[in-house]
């Protein structure tokens, strides 16, 4: 009677080893941490599955939560994907040993040098600029030039942006720290602070309703911000968008601070081969326009053109330097705005 359950067990065990087999090798899939959040996503990811039966799931979030629960999971994740805004996000992404390096001569051709991490772990897949924007009422564009001119006392009392806490002003500022150094960032940022109206408050879109509703005259804000705006459902949005006038600063110069979104292999992913397959998915001719115009963004595919909106605003002058930066000088970038009473 023993010997039968014994046998009995057996079989069990071996039935369940090799229906688990079979399911891994009949449904292959890839787990993307990510903070996107639009319904045109979901055709590319469905066209990628019908392409490549490779399934999808999604497990959404704010970047810096899943950056956090990919630190807490460690090896037990199951993410195989990281997507998520901003080079200094991305840079503390890679630093926390959250990220794998990729090899792959099509990610090289979709993607350009400027767009990789200099060690291939981390992709962009859209870019943005952080721009000024005005009301034409109140400032002539031949007033405007750099974002050092942003200090000038002419601007007293005239100028809004969001908070120091704030990611995509950390990034402007660690930008400044790699080009000018420390000492003149930090000039530049008490520049800034004597010249606000108010007391950062509010995202982005909130500093350009204040410019509309007369509180100021210009505004620090990212480009695809203004395309959200336009298309809005919120009429106070679209009166807002059509209002206000964009300015790409510092084109004789040293260029606009431009950012990106990008993908990134998960350090404990197994999945390498089809993961490098989503990301050249994502960045090739066929998904880049999509991807991109879901918010307004610069598709980073050189052979892609942008949105209608973004290519009326022409092409523009960017920084140049490494995006990599950006999250090295993060830390000292934050506390020089504090120092500088930007708070
Ligand atoms: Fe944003």
């Amino acid at each position: 009677m023993r010997k039968i359950s014994i046998l009995f067990l057996m079989l069990i065990m071996i039935f369940t080893l090799s229906a688990c087999q079979l399911n891994q090798a009949g449904e292959k899939s890839l787990t993307i941490y990510t903070e996107r959040h639009y319904d045109t996503d979901q055709l590319l990811y469905d066209q990628f599955t019908e392409e490549t039966g490779i399934k999808i799931n999604l497990v959404r979030d704010e970047a810096d939560k899943l950056i956090t629960r990919l630190e807490n999971e460690g090896e037990d994740t199951e993410a195989d994907l990281l997507i998520i805004a901003d080079a200094g996000r991305l840079g503390r992404a890679k630093d926390l040993n959250l990220l794998q390096p990729v090899e792959s001569t099509i990610l090289d051709s979709n993607v350009p040098e400027t767009y990789q991490d200099p060690e291939n772990y981390w992709y962009a897949l859209t870019m943005r600029a952080r721009v000024i924007v005005y009301h034409p009422d109140r400032v002539s564009e031949s007033e405007l030039s750099t974002y050092e001119d942003l200090t000038d006392p002419k601007w007293e009392g005239r100028i809004v942006t969001r908070s120091s806490s704030n990611i995509y002003n950390q990034s402007l500022m660690s930008s400044f720290i790699e080009i000018w150094g420390e000492d003149d960032a930090l000039a530049w940022a008490e520049g800034l602070v004597a010249n606000f109206a108010r007391s950062p408050q509010g995202n982005d879109r909130d500093q350009a309703k204040a410019v509309v509703a007369g509180e100021a005259d210009l505004a620090i804000m990212n480009t695809y911000y203004i395309g959200k705006m336009l298309y809005s459902s919120d009429p106070l949005e679209v009166e807002v968008a059509e209002t206000i006038r964009v300015f790409f600063p510092n084109q004789d110069t040293t260029g606009t601070h431009v950012n990106v979104s990008g993908i990134g292999v998960v350090k404990y992913s197994e999945k390498q081969v089809d993961a490098i397959k989503l990301i050249e998915y994502l960045t090739s001719v066929d998904a880049q326009s999509s991807y991109a115009n879901a918010n307004y963004e610069f598709p980073v595919n050189p052979l892609v053109d942008p949105h209608e909106l973004l290519a009326s605003w022409g092409t523009f002058n960017k920084q140049n330097i490494t995006l990599n930066t950006l999250s090295e000088h993060a830390t000292l970038a934050a506390m020089l705005m504090n120092q500088a009473g930007w708070v």
